[in-house]
């Protein structure tokens, strides 16, 4: 048994389901926790996605914790959409412009804010974020695609990570983002991590809700 109760945060920009409503099914029904949405505008990433008109169309028909994750050059001016797009958790990257702002904001309107680390940024770089954040994001690929491969070498800076929040007494989350799997997660979970991201490697299970079962079993 996982000495941490997991969270597992299904991405649903990975789906293999026929259609939005299929894949929303299938989770709602599994014991997945969140649901984690990847915003991508094309410039922060080599990569386009959809913003909180998605978020929102979907937020009537589920009621798991929504886990934004903002993959935007400059994501400021558009926190308040996501709020009233039905965000739990917005995310923002330590690379982007506007971090400290944007954070603030999203705690201002009521929601839980995270703070999102590349896998070549030193961690030194989130530090300055842990007494405003709820949680941080770790990203063991590079943003922008789905079904990358896990960059092992994100282990220490978890690791470097975990010990610099044990000196706060507050609690922050951390979770991890790509190219998880049941191998790397074992690791992870003994870590110490709290919630994983988990894309191609779920929806490609031919039983959705027993690998998540076996995540968090791990
Ligand atoms: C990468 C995204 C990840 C990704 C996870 O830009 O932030 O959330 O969709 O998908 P897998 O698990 O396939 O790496
Ligand atoms: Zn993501």
């Amino acid at each position: 048994m996982a000495k941490n109760n997991i969270s597992i945060s299904a991405s649903i920009t990975s789906t293999k389901y026929f259609d939005i409503k299929n894949t929303i099914d299938v989770i709602n029904k599994s014991l997945v926790d969140r649901i984690h949405f990847d915003v991508m505008d094309g410039v922060f990433v080599p990569n386009i996605t959809y913003g909180p008109d998605f978020i929102s169309s979907i937020r009537n028909f589920s009621k798991k914790f929504f886990d934004v994750h903002l993959m935007l050059y400059n994501p400021y001016p558009y926190i308040e959409n996501f709020v009233n797009a039905g965000a739990d958790l917005i995310s923002v990257h330590v690379e982007a412009k506007n971090t400290f702002k944007s954070i603030k904001l999203i705690k201002s309107l009521g929601k839980k804010a995270g703070v999102v680390i590349n896998p070549d940024t030193n961690v030194k770089k989130v530090l300055p974020y842990l007494d405003f954040v709820d949680e941080v994001l770790v990203m063991s690929v590079n943003p922008g695609f789905g079904g990358q491969k896990f960059i092992p070498k994100v282990i220490d800076k978890i690791q470097k990570l975990i010990d610099s929040i044990k000196k706060y007494n507050h609690k922050i989350l951390i979770q991890v983002d790509g190219g998880i799997n049941f191998d790397n997660a074992k690791i992870l979970i003994d870590m110490g991590v709290d919630s994983l991201v988990v894309g191609s490697f779920l929806f490609n299970q031919t039983n959705f809700n027993q690998a998540v079962l076996t995540f968090k079993n791990l």
